[in-house]
């Protein structure tokens, strides 16, 4: 079997991430017989300096064409400046996940038993920790009308929070199935005593929960989850959340893991998938092989698992994960006393080695 994947590396640490995690989906590709052509596409800042643009129409017919799309990272100081069409973010990835339309964000946060020590929070307050923050992708403040004017003074600006019934049906009924195959608790987070899409997101997420009465459901102000996942988070199983609280509260539930760098995500829409660490473009570290590549390894098995359906496969990658960080091997940002410090490029390859070895 072949399976076409879109690499886009994007900018920063994106190229040196994408490398390491294709590095090992081609290592589960040799174990398991599947053949993964990949093929590279421009995007983020380093579409801009080839092209002009951030979303190239031939990346964007590059993802359509394809069974499953990987993507590093955009965004950096040097694009900043650059008005918003033209700008990583809002240029590019925001339109790539309204034009595949990914509506559902799939982070998962899980400690690894070897990192339980690497969380800046008490070990006995993370370790086992195993949650599923599911954001929506695809609406909400991100893609509402937005303007801005002068006024006597300075200037005015507005943002539009936008819902639909069928937006906040379809991502809940996505955590709903999901949260069925894991420890049936679903959390739905929202700011229903202030804002009214959060009273229309509760009143839907209510609606649903009818079909599923095996998942117990509470709802929770997103303050107090804010509180609540770092006083105790594994009372949490599946959180499920609009698209700004799913970006703030994933990058939260990724420090209880180790590290920014250790989350994957996959967001799945009706056609092809989308696969990204949720990290950003981390200009601070970039090109100094120095930045922990296992999110987006992870992103990898994600992709193996929810667009190609191959779970033996995407056990083996995540398995791998376990074995190399049981062995010692870290990057610097979940380096601990005792430990082997590697580079970017040496975890995929101790990564895919493994998975090629064991499967
Ligand atoms: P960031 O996620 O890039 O970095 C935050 C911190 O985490 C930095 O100190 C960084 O060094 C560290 N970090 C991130 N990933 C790491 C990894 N894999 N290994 C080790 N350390 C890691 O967030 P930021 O600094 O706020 O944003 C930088 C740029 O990235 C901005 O332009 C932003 O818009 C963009 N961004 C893009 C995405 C994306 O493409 N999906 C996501 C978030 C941010
Ligand atoms: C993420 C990022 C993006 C988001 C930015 C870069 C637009 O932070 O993927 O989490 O907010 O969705
Ligand atoms: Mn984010």
């Amino acid at each position: 079997m072949r399976y076409k994947v879109a690499v886009l590396p994007g900018d920063g640490i994106g190229p040196e991430v994408t490398a390491q995690a294709t590095r090992v989906l081609a290592a589960a590709g040799r174990r398991f017989g599947y053949d993964f052509s990949f093929q590279e596409g421009l995007i983020g800042g380093a579409a801009y300096d080839a092209t002009g643009h951030p979303l190239p129409e031939d990346t964007l017919s590059l993802c359509r064409e394809s069974d499953a799309v990987l993507l590093g990272a955009v965004g950096g100081p040097r694009w900043d400046h650059l008005p918003v069409h033209l700008r990583p973010e809002a240029g590019a990835l925001l339109p790539l996940r309204k034009a595949l339309n990914v509506y559902a964000n799939l982070r998962p946060a899980r400690v690894f038993p070897a990192l339980a020590g690497a969380s800046t929070l008490k070990p006995e307050i993370v370790r086992g920790l195993d949650i599923l923050v599911v954001r929506e992708l695809t609406g909400g403040l991100y893609f509402g009308d937005k303007r801005r004017e002068d006024i006597p003074g300075g200037q005015r600006v507005v943002e539009t929070l936008v819902y639909t019934t069928e937006e906040i049906r379809r991502v809940a009924r996505r955590a709903f199935e999901l949260a069925r195959k894991r420890r049936k608790k679903l959390t739905s987070v929202d700011k229903a005593n202030v804002l009214e899409s959060s009273r229309l997101w509760r009143e839907v997420v209510t609606f649903c929960a009818g079909d599923y009465p095996d998942v117990m459901v509470n709802h929770m102000l997103v303050d107090n989850c804010a509180m609540q996942l770092v006083r105790n988070p594994k009372q949490f199983d599946v959180l499920l959340t609009e698209n700004l609280f799913g970006d703030i509260l994933s990058d939260q539930a990724a420090q209880l893991t180790g590290s920014l760098g250790m989350l994957p995500s996959a967001s799945l829409g009706d056609g092809v998938g989308l696969y990204e660490p949720i990290h950003g473009s981390a200009p601070d570290i970039a090109g100094r092989q120095i930045a922990n590549p296992i999110a987006a390894i992870l992103s990898g098995a994600l992709m193996l698992r929810y667009s190609f359906g191959l779970e033996e496969a995407a056990a083996a990658v995540e398995e791998a994960v376990t074995a190399v960080l049981d062995e010692g091997y870290r990057t610097p940002d979940i380096m601990e006393p005792g430990k082997t410090e590697v580079s970017t490029g040496e975890m995929g390859r101790l990564i895919a080695e493994r998975v090629e070895r064991n499967g």
